[in-house]
């Protein structure tokens, strides 16, 4: 399959994560394409008002997407929505949300990251996989990226 991976990331966390699920899916066969969003104006976190996406891809050519981003208050980081609600030729196609946090526990804004991703994913039309979500418990995050890695890996197979 070619996988359309974005990812929006100030940080470099979520980056990070992209990375590893895109080594994981190739070591499986797959092609995958990394797009780090970019944005014009000013983003500031937690709720940007001005910016404008600046490399949205178009998704036709992909078999399926994987988006993510950060956790900011408690959601979805507004660009990773907003890139979600523009995104091109996924009606049909499998798209699978990413986050990382940097609390503990998934209900610290992870599941409501999640579930508004997915909301967002429905509305281009596009079949909602499973969301996974890195927390960040202690010095732990860098195995549970490569555990949540793996997992999703498994979920693509031609
Ligand atoms: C403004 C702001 C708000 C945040 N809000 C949350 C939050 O509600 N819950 C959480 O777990 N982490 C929160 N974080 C932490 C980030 O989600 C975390 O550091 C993430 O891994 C950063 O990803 P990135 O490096 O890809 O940008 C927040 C960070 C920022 C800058």
């Amino acid at each position: 399959m070619l996988i359309g991976t974005i990812v929006y990331s100030r940080t470099g966390a979520t980056l990070d994560f992209a990375d590893r699920i895109a080594q994981k899916l190739r070591e499986r066969g797959h092609a995958v394409e990394l797009t780090v969003l970019k944005t014009d104006g000013q983003v500031r976190p937690p709720r940007p008002k001005d910016f404008r996406l600046v490399n949205v891809p178009d998704c036709e050519k992909y078999d399926a997407v994987l988006i993510g981003g950060p956790v900011w208050g408690f959601t979805a980081a507004a660009p990773v929505i907003a890139c979600i609600q523009s995104l091109k030729g996924v009606a049909g196609k499998k798209l699978l949300p990413f986050v990382t946090m940097g609390f503990p526990l998934e209900a610290m804004g992870g599941t409501r990251a999640i579930e508004a991703m997915k909301q967002a994913a429905q509305g281009v039309g596009a079949i909602v996989m499973p969301g996974m979500i890195v927390p960040r418990l202690f010095r732990r995050q860098s195995r549970l990226k490569d555990i949540a890695a793996q997992r999703i890996s498994e979920w693509f197979v031609d």
